[in-house]
């Protein structure tokens, strides 16, 4: 009970230095929690250009801790279009030796993995969170349309943290904020990503998809969503 109170308030917290968030919920997870989830992202209308990080959080049986993945538009270059990839960890005693990824997360204990690809922003990316072998956590962004997947990172958990609990946060957060305080709603520039239901086939049904909901939580006047069953769409201006 208290355990899981903290995990609200840890959560929270982390969703509140966001613009916009969503609740995601997964049906029937196991008591030793989900050995794999998939969330789904589309930036199709993000521009292409650094500040806005589209992701998700998802937390462990037996951690308050949470980890996170998504995608973070970039600058084309050399005529290509560039996405950038994160997968992270914020748990104490999280390893790594991943050339992917490095010690730390944002200041904190835990390991923080990216990979910069060639990446159509068309397409909708399935963000795969999964377990490779003991409590090794690989994450890979798996483009729905070719089928191919690009390799994000991989980090080992302690033997004591569980597999993925059944809800967490996901948001859409506007980074350059964080060290510019000055900032003001009116200078978000625009973009747009829609976050998806996640998806698991580790569930006590086998494969199953979850539920989302949207939420904005600060610059109301600039941000809208469109909430499906299956996805919100945000457009921030
Ligand atoms: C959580 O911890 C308890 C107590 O140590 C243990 O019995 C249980 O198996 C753990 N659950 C998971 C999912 O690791
Ligand atoms: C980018 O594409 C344009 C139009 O196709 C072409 O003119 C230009 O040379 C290309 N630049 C590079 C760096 O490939
Ligand atoms: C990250 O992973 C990708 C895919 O496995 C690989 O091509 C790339 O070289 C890696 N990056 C680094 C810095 O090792
Ligand atoms: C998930 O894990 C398995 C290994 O257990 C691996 O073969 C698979 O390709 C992984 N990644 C994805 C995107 O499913
Ligand atoms: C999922 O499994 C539970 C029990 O394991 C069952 O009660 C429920 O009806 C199942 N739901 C679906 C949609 O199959």
């Amino acid at each position: 009970m208290h355990s899981a109170l903290l995990l609200a308030v840890i959560s929270q917290l982390a969703a509140c230095d966001a613009l916009a968030s969503v609740t995601w919920r997964m049906p029937n997870v196991p008591e030793e929690g989900l050995s794999d989830i998939t969330f789904p992202i589309n930036i199709a209308n993000a521009p292409h250009t650094s500040g806005y990080y589209f992701a998700e959080q998802f937390g462990f049986k037996n951690e308050s801790h949470v980890g996170y993945t998504g995608l973070q538009p970039r600058a084309d270059a050399n005529n290509q279009t560039i996405i950038h990839g994160v997968f992270s960890s914020f748990i104490t005693g999280s390893t790594s030796e991943d050339p992917n990824c490095s010690d730390g997360a944002d200041g904190g204990n835990g390991v923080s993995c990216s990979f910069e690809f060639v990446g159509d922003y068309a397409d909708t990316w399935n963000m795969v969170v999964n377990t490779t072998g003991g409590n090794t956590w690989t994450g890979t962004a798996v483009n729905t349309r070719t089928g191919v997947g690009k390799h994000i990172g991989s980090y080992t958990l302690p033997d004591s943290v569980g597999g993925i609990s059944d809800s967490n946060f996901g948001f859409v957060e506007y980074y350059p904020w964080n060290s510019n305080p000055s900032l003001t709603c009116a200078d978000i520039p625009f973009t747009q990503g829609t976050l998806f239901a996640p998806i698991s086939k580790s569930t006590k049904n086998g494969t199953a998809t979850g539920t989302v909901v949207g939420s904005i939580t600060s610059c109301q006047d600039y941000i809208t969503k469109v909430d499906t069953p299956a996805s919100v769409e945000f457009t921030l201006e």
